[in-house]
């Protein structure tokens, strides 16, 4: 049997895992501030619900996708991203009636087929939020807002993210303007690369993501969408940066930001951080996405919302230094001098984890020293040993682990004593 990971997972062991729960902490706590409640979606979905929404010309549907056929003959595709899950689900449960608003977020793992890297994975982990039902410019702002204050929360310094943003325009502005970067693709097609080129057909807009140098320059003298946005566009994407420059949050316009996902309109960001990433440096990104939920046949909504991947905010937040908080797995351990108190060194464990302190004890036979050894290995600050001598007088040691100090306590009122002296 082979014991390894498939390529490109990886498996959370406590260190990483601490992480995360932290990171996920530290969302749930802010995201609430911001009036967001959790969702859970399945981690599977009907196939259509990526393809109809994220585009099938995108590389995410056209190669990145974990599809197969279930058994009962359905065509299954475990999620890539969760926004269209939340969409699906929104419309499914009724959850934005016409005129009214939800804010929801998730986490979770995603699952792309993409080539392994650093920051790059098949099964990865996201933190998102969507806003579903308010077209308002501020609302954008906000949503930028939160995933800003969420990275320096975490402790990433701000020198070290770029915030991208751009308009994508709607429906009206973007399909000229994709029709005439089309024409300019052709016109370039010489100096392309030959997947630029079928992109002319499908997907142009893409050609400004193409890591070749040589379609990176020819695509940086494209013509720009910034400077073919119709007038509504304009004004919400002017709007979105003055809320943006009220709240003091510094931006790069990025025109040739356009994302991986078909689904946005208008305002699309991006935050990047090159310290402790490589290529792959996008932190989190997200926008506004006005008419997927009509695609989808739902009542005519409009969304936004970003996803931040964890192992590249983790490897953001490695390079700025930055110690992920952690608690001792056990804040008291009971060590008993011989087997003959084992029932009573048990007894007392329970007692101080009822009484919510953590507490480990030894359950294994080994002597005083080596149950010491595990005390402080396990960070505990205090060892409570439990002797047959002190027993009969209903009382055992309580050892501080940094001073050595000594003091005999009555095991009735050892919870108390420990709270105090954990100063809890
Ligand atoms: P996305 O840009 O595809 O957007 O993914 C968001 C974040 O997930 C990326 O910035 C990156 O940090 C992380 N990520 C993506 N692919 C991988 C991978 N293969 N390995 C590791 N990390 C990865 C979305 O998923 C949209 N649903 C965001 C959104 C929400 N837009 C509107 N609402």
């Amino acid at each position: 049997m082979n014991v390894r990971a498939p390529k490109g997972t990886a498996d959370m062991l406590p260190p990483v895992a601490r992480a995360w729960e932290y990171m996920t902490r530290t969302a749930q706590e802010l995201f609430a501030r911001y009036g967001y409640e959790p969702v859970y979606t399945p981690l599977f979905e009907h196939t259509d619900v990526f393809v109809r929404s994220i585009g099938e010309a995108t590389d995410i549907v056209s190669k990145e996708m974990y599809t197969f056929e279930d058994r009962g003959g359905r065509s299954i595709t475990l999620r890539p991203e969760g926004t269209a899950s939340v969409v699906r689900a929104a419309i499914e449960h009724n959850m934005v009636p016409t005129g009214s608003s939800a804010k929801i977020y998730y986490s979770g793992p995603m699952f792309r087929y993409e080539r392994p890297q650093k920051g790059r994975m098949r099964q990865f982990w996201q933190i998102g939020l969507e806003a579903l039902g308010m077209p308002e410019p501020s609302v954008d702002a906000e949503v930028i807002a939160v995933l800003m204050e969420f990275y320096e929360r975490i402790g990433i310094p701000r020198e070290n993210m770029r915030l991208l943003v751009n308009s994508m325009g709607d429906a009206f502005c973007r399909p000229p303007y994709r029709d005439k970067i089309a024409d300019y693709i052709r016109d370039h097609a010489d100096s392309l690369c030959e997947e630029c080129v079928r992109r002319a057909a499908s997907n142009p807009l893409r050609a400004f993501d193409c890591k070749n140098p040589g379609c990176r320059e020819v695509m940086s003298t494209a013509p720009l969408l910034r400077d073919e946005l119709c007038p509504e566009c304009e004004e919400h994407y002017g709007a979105v940066k003055s809320y943006l420059d009220a709240l003091g949050i510094a931006y790069e316009e990025d025109p040739s930001l356009v994302r991986g996902l078909d689904y946005y309109t208008r305002t699309v960001f991006e935050v990047q951080a090159d310290a402790g990433l490589g290529s792959q440096n996008a932190i989190g990104g997200g926008g506004r996405y006005d008419r997927l939920m009509e695609e989808f046949g739902g009542p005519a909504t409009p969304g936004l919302g970003f996803a931040l991947g964890f192992e590249r905010t983790l490897l953001a937040l490695e390079a700025a230094g930055v110690e992920i908080p952690s608690h001792p797995i056990a804040e008291v351990y009971v060590a008993r001098v011989d087997s003959s108190v084992a029932l009573r060194a048990f007894e007392i464990a329970a007692s101080l984890r009822s009484a919510g302190i953590a507490s480990e004890l030894d359950h294994q036979a080994r002597s005083l020293k080596s149950q010491f050894k595990q005390a402080d290995r396990l960070g505990a600050r205090l060892t409570v040993i439990v002797g047959p001598e002190e027993l009969t007088v209903g009382e055992a040691t309580v050892r501080d682990m940094l001073t050595k100090s000594e003091t005999r306590v009555a095991i009735d009122a050892l919870p108390a004593h420990v709270m105090e002296m954990l100063g809890a």
